[in-house]
């Protein structure tokens, strides 16, 4: 499923080139052998059916104490009901109560308000810009 939206013309709107479906599922296998565990790169599925239609990660590596950064991608099939938010939100939560994290934050390419939106109704707050991409910020409570 990965593999077949990673060429799809609409995931590709926002991007120079399609990623390495690969080396993503790679660094998800690599992390989650990781310990301590600091990184997280999750496949985001239908409840009922199980179906994969996408992946969301949290990465603290390079970030400071306290700090992550998470990105979240679906299948375009499945855009524009509300999953994106959902697993933001189930991340968020998690990051706050099972890892102490208290700063998140989020790059996206200024042309790609579905992100934009997407962050800003998980609460998100852009704070400036990194290498041509919106940094988004969001405060969450640490448990
Ligand atoms: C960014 C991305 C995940 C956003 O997906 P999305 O489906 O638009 O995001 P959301 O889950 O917030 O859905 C919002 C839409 O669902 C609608 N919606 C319906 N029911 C909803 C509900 N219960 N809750 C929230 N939104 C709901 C909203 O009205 C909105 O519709 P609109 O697009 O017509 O305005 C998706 O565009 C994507 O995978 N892009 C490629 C990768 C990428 O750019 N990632 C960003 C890196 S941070």
């Amino acid at each position: 499923m990965l593999r077949e939206y990673h060429s799809d013309p609409r995931y590709l709107e926002h991007y120079f080139e399609a990623p390495d479906t690969d080396s993503i599922v790679s660094c998800a296998i690599h992390w989650a052998r990781e310990c301590p565990r600091e990184n997280y790169q999750l496949v985001v599925e239908l409840k009922v059916s199980r179906k994969i239609i996408g992946c969301i990660g949290l990465r603290q590596k390079g970030c400071a104490t306290g700090a992550a950064e998470i990105g979240v991608e679906l299948s375009p099939d499945y855009w524009g009901v509300g999953y994106a938010s959902e697993a933001v939100r189930e991340l968020m939560h998690f990051a706050s109560s099972s890892l102490a994290i208290t700063t998140l934050l989020a790059a996206t390419s200024p042309s790609n308000t579905r992100a934009g939106n997407l962050l800003k109704s998980c609460g998100f707050v852009q704070k400036g810009t990194r290498m041509n991409q919106c940094l988004f910020q969001a405060r969450v409570n640490a448990a």
